[in-house]
């Protein structure tokens, strides 16, 4: 095969990529020539942490969205590599939500196995993709270290960038005179910065509940959630208040459309991220809200308006990494001919009718067991190993309730596996008493 294929970002959802055609190659497969761009000095996308904030080294958008002392929001049992479990990689059973720390290693784990390393392009940065006269597409990027650009010639392009880095950021009256500091949960990195302080929370998601508790955990004096349509409606902590919108802001003191108020000493923006492909002209580039049915993709990974081009890992995510693995052998054998792409009105058919069962979905239960479903029909298509998806959700479920039960608690428990079918040992510490977060700490019995 001559074919070249371009993948942009080593985060997992493209690492996943790098596995499923060598894994094609392991058995014997005439594979193309795959390259990698990665504009980080190192893979492992959002799970590879830094200290930066703002811009990286070389003036381009920091990536990186995770924070210290970040630990898996959802059970380990439901993002669980199916051809490389977590007993493989660290030889026993260990407890369901571990920090960011142990699932890089984990990330970084079946990689390395893999040999993929060498096909990664690292510190080079995408800055544009065309598609090219006679087919394919001309990729220009930039070699950090070397600050050179090429452009290269690809049949394919993988967009795999992800679309928790760039942030939505609203304003609201008097942010401009507001004696603190505001910031978004983007630029958040130690909850330490906030002990003794009384912080403003805007937005109900996963970065308000789970920035407030490491605030909490952390130390703060008050935390304070403002929501826009709904409180998270947790059982929460005495120093935790939950009040409507934000109206204004005077001076350190923030008034919410209930007439109410509180003086606070910072405002985290916890108000989501949007899907921002800078490089990527508008014929190619992927507009859409964060959803579990993503605009204009076949089978949630072909781009319909030029088939030649694939993204991964686009949609809001319950399920993720055996989703990416999903969508990744989906794409490569898509690629190698493997899957033949129906007529272009089926392909939009598609979308159309994934977005209708979306829109269906009566609460998060149900949304759960539509994005298992999803990964489940991906992966029946091809030969990534299939495994239990209603075990990984049943895992889902059960943190569901157990965040209903004590919103500080939930990661006490331990889940069973989808693939060993091992259930999980508790944590050796409550979540709570646990400040140390190293792998080291967090593997100890
Ligand atoms: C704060 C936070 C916490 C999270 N916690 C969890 C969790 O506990 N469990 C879970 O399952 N998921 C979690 N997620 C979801 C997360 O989206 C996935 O786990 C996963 O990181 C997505 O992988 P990805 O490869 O699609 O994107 P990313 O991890 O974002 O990786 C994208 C890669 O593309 C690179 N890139 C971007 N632009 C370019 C360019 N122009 N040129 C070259 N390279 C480029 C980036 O440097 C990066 O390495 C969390 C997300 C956030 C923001
Ligand atoms: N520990 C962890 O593992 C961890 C921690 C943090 C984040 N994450 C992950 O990060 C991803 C992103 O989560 P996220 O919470 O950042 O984003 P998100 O799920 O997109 O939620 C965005 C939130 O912002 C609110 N919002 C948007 N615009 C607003 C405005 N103008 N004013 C007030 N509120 C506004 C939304 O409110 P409405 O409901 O009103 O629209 C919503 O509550 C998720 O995949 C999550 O799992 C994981």
């Amino acid at each position: 095969m001559t074919k070249r294929v371009a993948i942009i970002g080593a985060g997992p959802s493209g690492l996943a990529q790098l596995r499923a055609f060598q894994s094609a190659k392991d058995k014997g497969a005439d594979i193309p020539e795959v390259v990698c761009f990665e504009k980080q000095s190192d893979w492992g996308g959002l799970w590879n942490y830094t200290w930066r904030t703002g811009v990286d080294e070389y003036g381009n958008q920091c990536h990186g969205s995770m924070y210290r002392y970040l630990w898996s929001n959802g059970p380990k049992e439901g993002l669980e590599f199916a051809d490389y479990t977590f007993e493989e990689h660290f030889g026993k059973a260990i407890a369901s939500f571990p920090p960011r720390a142990v699932l890089f290693d984990y990330i970084k784990g079946r990689v390395e196995k893999a040999g993929v390393r060498d096909m990664i392009r690292f510190s080079t940065i995408v800055r544009d993709v065309r598609a090219a006269d006679g087919g394919g597409f001309s990729v220009t990027t930039r070699d950090e270290v070397a600050d050179v650009d090429a452009s290269e010639h690809f049949d394919h392009v993988i967009v795999a960038t992800g679309h928790f880095s760039v942030p939505n950021v609203p304003e609201y009256p008097g942010f401009d005179q507001f004696n603190g500091r505001i910031l978004h949960a983007h630029d958040f990195r130690d909850a330490r910065e906030f002990a003794d302080k009384d912080i403003l929370i805007l937005g109900t998601s996963y970065s308000a509940e789970d920035i407030g508790s490491q605030c909490w955990k952390y130390g703060a004096k008050s935390i304070t959630v403002a929501h826009r349509t709904a409180p998270m409606g947790f059982d929460w902590p005495d120093n935790w208040k939950e009040v409507p919108k934000l109206d204004r802001v005077e001076g350190r003191t923030a008034h919410f459309i209930d007439g109410t108020s509180k003086d606070v000493d910072a405002i985290i923006l916890c108000t989501g991220y949007k899907h921002h492909f800078p490089f990527l002209p508008d014929d190619l580039r992927l507009k859409t809200a964060n959803r579990l049915a993503a605009a204009d993709l076949y089978k949630g990974v072909v781009w319909n308006n030029n088939p030649d081009m694939f993204y991964l890992g686009m949609q809001d995510q319950w399920y993720t990494f055996n989703m990416f693995d999903a969508q990744a052998w989906w794409a490569r054998d898509a690629i190698m001919g493997r899957i033949k792409l129906p007529d272009a009105a089926t392909m939009k058919q598609d979308v159309v009718d994934r977005v209708a069962a979306e829109d269906a979905i009566e609460d998060d239960y149900g949304a759960v067991a539509y994005q298992g479903a999803y990964t489940l029909e991906l992966i029946e298509e091809t030969d990534y190993p299939s495994f239990n998806v209603e075990a990984a959700n049943q895992a889902f479920y059960e943190w569901k309730k157990h965040k209903k039960k004590g919103i500080m608690e939930f990661r006490n428990y331990g889940h069973t596996s989808p693939m060993t079918g091992t259930k999980a040992p508790a944590h050796h510490t409550a979540w709570k008493d646990a400040l140390d977060d190293s792998l080291e700490s967090y593997l100890e019995v």
